[in-house]
């Protein structure tokens, strides 16, 4: 069973095991991350052997400053500003990948392009410590939802990793967002915790949204971040036997029915509701019911990365 250490605790042990090529959980300020040494095969390896993950979708790697940032990828002016801007922070941009750069071939899945990202506090600390960057997936079984807390990472993939560093609850919730730029503009891959809004704002200029084809709408096969409940989304009601995932002051009919019920966030605050997102869905899971109902939620600001993650919570099943 791993091991969950507090965080002056868990670093040299962490540093001992990534330099030795083992994977640990780690927190960042989106979601916690397992962590390896992405210039390592086997690391790599270990990494997509403990999530369960199809081979074919690629890792973020994280560095812990832009210079390690540039040797491994080319930087167009569009991502250089969002770098400087948001880095350390919740973005992750979709580069040019420098041939030599040490990278492991098994990082991006083959592709040309790299998903960088500079995370802030103990993640970038080990990172500057190891002298390497580090590929990082959520720390969950492939397609269930990303761990917010270190018991979530134990709870998921605890017999399978040696060490959880615990950072307590990550502050954003969600995971970072995904952009790309290209000759037609900066597209958003991802939304997460930095909203569309804030990447026009440091560009200067409108972004397009979603994925253009195939692998580069990432890890977002239909059914991802699946709780076993069903989720039924902008409920108008509360049917018998529903748990319900409330947002804001005001309850739909039938709450007090509810076989369960959780807040998102009591004032309608979509940061804290983003902070609560998972885990409140966890907690519902654990409720045993057939179905989650969830309150409408507004789509504005991080409201658009919180439906995404519902969509796909609520997405049909393929198991
Ligand atoms: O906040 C986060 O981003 C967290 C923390 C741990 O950093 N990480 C995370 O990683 O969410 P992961 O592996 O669960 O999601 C990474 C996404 C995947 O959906 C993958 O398909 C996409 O990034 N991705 C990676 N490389 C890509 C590339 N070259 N082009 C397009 N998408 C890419
Ligand atoms: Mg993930």
């Amino acid at each position: 069973m791993a091991e969950i250490l507090p965080l002056k605790d868990a670093f040299e042990p962490a540093l001992a095991l990534l330099a030795a090529g083992e994977v640990v959980a780690v927190p960042t300020e989106t979601v916690y991350g397992l962590a390896g040494d992405a210039t390592n095969g086997e690391a790599v390896a270990r990494i997509f052997e403990a999530k369960g993950r199809p081979r074919f979708n690629p890792l973020i790697v994280h560095v812990c400053d832009l210079d390690m940032a540039r040797k491994i990828a080319v930087f167009d002016a569009a991502s250089l500003k969002l770098a400087q801007r948001f880095w350390p922070g919740p973005l992750t941009l979709v580069l040019k990948l420098r041939e030599d750069c040490g990278i492991h071939p098994l990082v991006t899945a083959g592709l040309d392009t790299v998903a960088l990202r500079m995370p802030q506090g103990f993640a970038r600390e080990l990172i500057a410590a190891l002298g390497r960057p580090l590929a990082a997936p959520s720390a969950n079984n492939s397609g269930r939802i990303s761990p917010t807390t270190a018991q979530a990472v134990a709870d998921d993939l605890g017999a399978r990793i040696r060490l959880v560093a615990d950072g307590g609850a990550t502050p954003v919730g969600l995971e970072s967002t995904i952009v790309k730029a290209g000759p037609e503009g900066v597209r958003i891959l991802r939304p997460g915790g930095v909203t569309g809004g804030e990447v026009e704002a440091a560009l200067g200029s409108p972004v397009l949204r979603g994925g253009a084809a195939g692998i580069e709408a990432p890890g977002m096969l239909a059914s991802h971040y699946a709780p076993d409940a069903a989720m039924r989304l902008d409920a108008g009601e509360v049917r018998p036997g529903e748990a319900l995932l409330a947002f804001g002051p005001r309850r739909i009919a039938g709450a007090e029915g509810a076989v369960a019920m959780l807040n998102l966030s009591e004032t309608g605050d979509l940061r804290e509701a983003a902070a609560n997102l998972y885990g409140h869905i966890k907690a519902l899971d654990r409720a045993g019911v057939a179905t989650i109902a969830v309150e409408p939620i507004p789509h504005d600001g991080l409201g658009e990365a919180i439906a995404d993650r519902l969509g796909r919570a609520a997405a049909p099943r393929g198991r």
